[in-house]
Order: structure tokens, then sequence, then C-alpha cells
């Protein structure tokens, strides 16, 4: 592979949606931010030199980091954040993957507006295992607030209740014609008749899993986080925050008469307030008709809370399996872990002079794993653990079983209670890892779209209701489950992945529903160096910030 370098100068631009101007922190005054692009085996060095008041930490989410977590980037987790006039050196190498995947800020909400495609080719001598498309397209979904991202979950935290909605979803930063002020602000794809195009699609919205659809048009799904799939054809696509997925867009033979419109919009199961707005952006074949005013058609989108739809999507996604391709499932289980992910409140404690707090019941709201509310460090999980200094940092007794014996289903159970701690799961080099994920439907059946860092996984099941340990896991798929980097927990039930701890290092797994994250649906993996040289962790960068 070949070394390439990107320059990422972290900096404000003043940027208009919406008539609203705002000055917002952005990579090199772009937003999104720009395209990164490698081949599989490529080493990338990005250098990102901080010019905002803000910290600033990136990740490339999806790269499995081998050996190489130092450039992972969740700030406190893998790193400290680079401060204001620091630079810092991403160097990792893309070993054995390629298709679409996405940077973004890693620290508090900046990711709102820090974000970019990462796009990894296949080797130079290598092709597609479908036939090369005419053009490929990234697709990158976002949400646009008009104040600023990070008075809206600062202010949130702060009183205990929810955060203010977005005010518009973007398809690669454009709002599009369904918002006010907004019709110029519209992604337009121009196509040609009778070719293939390939969408690389990314959901970086912040707290929103989006239905996606183009007007009289099926897509073919091809790969999801950068890992082929059996294809399919669909009319709709359901996405999640951090999910990705390439898709291929045959237009029809000859040019139509009408223009078509695709649309994103939420799954939403929970309660509270969302943002239930809708992108638009215009698909449009070339040359132009010399005709009248085309006619402009609009697909129909799945009902807001269609977990049906949902569900019959994510279970026709099937890993290739081809002999190049093949899904290496742990078949022997070293560790199983029960977590239940969801909800709940704490008390309110804050507050000097009786802060009323604006969560349920004047409780504040919480997110747990386990009834367990992650506490971010004040220092990197990676260097403590490197330097052997995690006592009194991270406590490694992350339980396995959730403590409070509960349904997890029907009526909500009282013990909504969370305790506060960093607790991390650490586990020996190579073990094998069953993992089921269940929602606690506590404050209300939700979806949560859990992101592991640093390793892949299998999802061999998938259920509503309680997940039955006698029944289910004999209904697993081993053989051909897909391979991913964030799965939706099912709202109202549970999911099952297996992986293996094949990446030494310190692994971050969260709700990629930023709100979430920021209430402590959060916790990390620690895997221990093996045995051979090539089984350890790398040394950690000179240039490595510090706290
Ligand atoms: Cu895309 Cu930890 O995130």
């Amino acid at each position: 592979g070949t070394t390439r370098h990107y320059q990422f100068d972290i900096k404000l631009q003043n940027v208009t949606r919406l008539c609203h101007m705002k000055s917002m922190v952005t990579v090199n005054g772009k937003f999104p931010g720009p395209t990164v692009v490698a081949r599989e085996g490529d080493r990338l060095l990005v250098k990102v030199t901080n010019h905002v008041q803000n910290n600033m930490s990136i990740h490339w989410h999806g790269i499995r980091q081998l050996r190489s977590g130092w450039a992972d980037g969740p700030a406190y987790i893998t790193q400290c954040p680079i401060q204001t006039g620091q630079s810092y050196l991403y160097n990792f190498t893309v070993i054995g993957q390629r298709g679409t995947l996405w940077w973004h800020a890693h620290i508090s909400w900046l990711r709102s507006t820090v974000y970019g495609p990462l796009i990894i080719l296949p080797k130079s001598n290598d092709s597609y295992p479908f036939a090369k498309p005419h053009k490929e397209v990234p697709i990158i979904f976002g949400e646009w607030f008009n104040s600023d991202p990070e008075a809206v979950i600062s202010q949130a935290l702060q009183t205990g209740g929810g955060p203010n909605v977005s005010d518009a979803y973007t398809i690669n930063g454009l709002p599009g014609p369904l918002y006010n002020c907004s019709a110029r602000d519209t992604f337009k794809l121009r196509v040609k008749p009778g070719k293939t195009y390939m969408l690389r699609l990314i959901n970086a919205a912040l707290n929103d899993e989006l239905f996606f659809s183009i007007a009289n048009h099926t897509v073919t799904v091809v790969d999801v986080d950068a890992v082929y799939v059996k294809p399919f054809d669909t009319e709709t696509i359901i996405i999640a925050p951090g999910q990705t997925s390439n898709v291929l867009l045959k237009t029809k033979p000859s040019s139509p008469h009408a223009t078509f419109m695709m649309l994103a919009r939420p799954y939403v199961t929970g309660q509270g307030t969302f943002d239930n707005s809708t992108v638009a952006g215009i698909l449009e074949y070339e040359p132009p008709l010399k005709m009248k005013k085309l006619p402009l058609l609009k697909p129909v989108l799945p009902a807001l809370n269609d977990t049906a739809f949902v569900a019959n999507f994510t279970s026709r996604l099937r890993s290739l399996g081809s002999a190049k391709f093949p899904a290496n499932v742990p078949r022997k289980v070293d560790k199983k872990f029960f977590f239940t992910v969801g909800l709940g409140t704490n008390p309110c404690n804050h507050g000097n002079n009786g802060t009323t707090c604006q969560g349920p019941n004047g409780t504040m709201f919480a997110a747990s794993i386990n009834n367990i509310s992650f506490t971010m460090p004040t220092t990197a999980l990676l260097q403590a653990h490197y330097t052997g200094q995690s006592n009194g940092v991270a406590d490694p007794n992350f339980p396995s079983y959730p403590k409070p014996t509960f349904n997890f289903t029907g009526t909500p159970p009282n013990n909504t209670m969370v305790m506060n701690g960093t607790k991390v799961v650490v586990l020996e080099y190579n073990t094998s890892v069953e993992l089921v994920l269940q929602d606690t439907s506590i404050l209300g059946a939700e979806s949560h779209p859990l992101h592991l860092h640093g390793i892949n996984f299998y999802v061999v099941g998938q259920g509503f209701g309680n997940f039955d340990p006698s029944n289910d896991p004999g209904r697993y798929n081993l053989v051909d489950p897909v391979e991913r980097n964030t799965v939706g927990v099912p709202s109202g039930g549970w999911v099952a992945i297996r992986f293996r701890a094949d990446n030494p290092g310190v692994w971050f797994m969260h709700c990629h529903l930023e709100v979430h994250t920021s209430w402590g649906l959060k916790m990390a993996w620690v895997v221990l160096d093996g045995h051979l040289p090539d089984q350890k962790l790398l040394p950690p960068p000179a240039d490595l910030p510090k706290c």
C-alpha cells in the first residue's frame, strides 16, 4: 500500500442554513468535512491541528485500528483531547477492509458539524464482487441545529431534561426544499439512463435512525459497515447513526418524464420530543428533456414507528460468505455476557438552591448498561492501561449480567436507578465473546444503535420481548450472519452478537444516539496483549496529547 497524507485544520466557519447563519467548528472550513480516500492496505496520516477553543479528537468510525488503538480517537478512552493550538498525527493502516466508513469528532457533541466520508477502495488489482458502477456518490445524512449543539447538550445535562431537537436533517449538509429558505440548499443527483450508480450512504445524524427512499426506484444493498453482504433489493433503507451502507441504484433505461425526490426522515419508537421533519434531495435524469416542467414524484416512507419494517430489513442482511470474503463467526464461545441497555433516571442531586430537574417526575435522565451509567475518566484509559496505571482510573469489574432481575417487557419495573462508574470488561487476547444486548423498555421501548470500536462483530440473532437463554441460542445464524460495527438493539427486544477479541487495546462501546451516550449509555472493553510480538499493542506515538 501507499501512504496518504491529509491535513485537518479545525477552525470556525460561518455557515448558513434555513436562513440562519452561525459560526461553527469545521475541518478546513468545510461542512460536511473533506472526504478521505484510501485503498485497502494503505497507510493514512492525518495531521489534525486545533485552532478553536474547544478540545478536539477525531474518530475513524469502523476502522479496525489493528494494534494502533492510539489512532482510534474517542476522547478520554484512547487519547486525551487535542487542545487549542496543539496538533496530533493520526497514523493507521487500513487492513482487510474496503467499503464506506466515515470520520467524526469524538468529544461532546462536536460531531454534529465535524464529520465526513472515509472511502476505502479495493486494492488496485482487486475488484468489487459486483459489476463496477458507472459512478460512486457519497450521501451523508446529518442534523442541523440553528443553535450551537454544544450549548444544547450542556443545557440538557445541567437541567437533567431532554435536549432541544435539531431544526433539520441534511443530505451532504443540505436540508432541501421541504424546509424554509432551503430550495437552493438541495442535494441534486444527476444521472444518465441505463447506468448503475453506487450510493455510499452514511448516517452521521446525532440522534435519529433514518428511513431513506428514492421515488420509483429500488436499490440493491451490497455492503453494510464496509463489509459485503448478499445483495438484496429494497425500496427503503433503514440506517442508524454510525451505520454505513453501499447500495446500487440502477437508473431507468431511458430518461423518464419525471423528476424523483429522495427523502429521509426518522424512525422513532420512544416517547419524548424529536425532530419529525424530512430532508429531500432530487434525482434528475440527463440530458434534461426539453419539455414543460416535469412532474416531481415523492417516495412513500414507512410509518414513523414501523418496527416490523426495520426487523424485516435487518433480517435480510447476510454476510456474502464467499471463499474470498468468508464469515468467520466464532463457533465456540469462551465468555458470555448479557447487557441490558436503556434509559433510566437518577435522583436530582445538583443545584445548590433546589434546581428543578426537567426529567420525568423531577428526576434527571440517565442511560445505562447493566444499570451502570458510565462516567468519563479525566485521563485516557488506553494510556492508563498501557502504563499499568489503571488503578483508580477504571474499575475492571463491569458486571457480565445485570444485578436486578426483572422482566424487560411489559409493565416497567420501579427500579430504574443507575449507578455511576467507570467500569470496564477485561478480556484475554483472542477470547471469543457472545454478547446479548437486551432493550430494557423502562422509559418506553427504544431502539439503540450500539457501536463497538476496534472490533467487528457478527449479528447472530435478534428477537422481540425477553431474550430466552434456553431457546433463542438454538436459532442463531452461525453460517452467514452479517458482520458490522454498529447494530440496532431492537425496540422492546434483543440482539445477540459474537466477536473475537483479537485486537489489543481499549475499545469503547456506546449507543450512537449522541444524547444516550451523553447520558451514560457507554462502557469499554480492555483487550490484553497476546504472547506473540504481533499480538501486542504498538507503543504510543510521541505526539500523543496529554490531559
Ligand atoms: Cu462513530 Cu464512538 O463512534
